[in-house]
């Protein structure tokens, strides 16, 4: 038998792989962090708990969302927008914890955009089953800066396509501590989540937990 090799392969792998120009995939970068980011997410959603928001047209999204920091992502009958406060109480997003702000500016100097530092974090939960179509993120004032993607919980394919809609689309699997930065000339490529297959994973269960770290003012 071979131990160590088993214990790698569960692991997952790590290392770097380039997607694009200013497009990376960091293998594994956010799995030593795994347990604070968790504890991160369950102060986060004690306060402005998971909810599935609806599209302008009005269909109930298939991920259920949240978010943290400054600034908060949101959906509604009345379009796509950042608002300072969750519409659900009223009160501002919770602040992102310590652990999001050390690795997203690790993750974003790793990737080559030093000083990166986010004032929105969408959470963003997949059970399995649910997926993210084809969209891009072109609600954020700055599009100077990456975007951020950090993977935990179970695996998915990522779909990561080009500046059209209909320009094709690479699959790639993330795994849980995956990171995925796309910025500089590939910030606006569309991209998107295939359903989540069915599956336990060790700590987080039946769940895919996204973090997506944006600079939109
Ligand atoms: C997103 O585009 O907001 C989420 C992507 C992901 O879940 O990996
Ligand atoms: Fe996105």
């Amino acid at each position: 038998m071979t131990p160590d090799l088993f214990e790698h392969c569960d692991e997952g792998s790590t290392g770097r792989e380039e997607l694009a120009p200013g497009a990376l995939v960091l293998r594994g970068f956010a799995r030593p962090h795994a347990e604070r980011l968790v504890a991160g997410i369950a102060d986060v959603t004690a306060r402005a708990p998971f909810r599935h928001m609806l599209t302008p047209g009005g269909q109930r999204m298939s991920a259920a969302m949240t978010n943290c920091g400054p600034l908060g992502w949101i959906s509604d009958r009345r379009g796509y927008r950042y608002e300072p406060c969750d519409p659900l109480d009223g009160k501002p997003w919770p602040p992102m914890p310590a652990s999001f702000l050390d690795l997203v500016a690790a993750a974003a100097a790793a990737a080559g955009f030093p000083g990166l530092v986010p004032d929105a974090c969408l959470i963003n939960r997949y059970e399995p089953g649910t997926r993210m179509s084809l969209h891009q993120d072109r609600d954020e004032r700055d599009l100077t800066a990456p975007i951020v993607s950090v993977s935990l919980g179970l695996p998915a394919i990522f779909l990561f396509g080009g500046l059209s809609r209909s320009d094709h689309s690479d699959r790639i699997a993330l795994m849980h501590g995956d990171v995925v930065v796309w910025g500089g000339p590939s910030r606006l490529r569309f991209h998107g989540i295939l359903p989540v297959k069915e599956g336990t994973h060790p700590l987080l269960g039946r769940q895919r937990i996204n973090l997506t770290f944006r600079k939109a003012a």
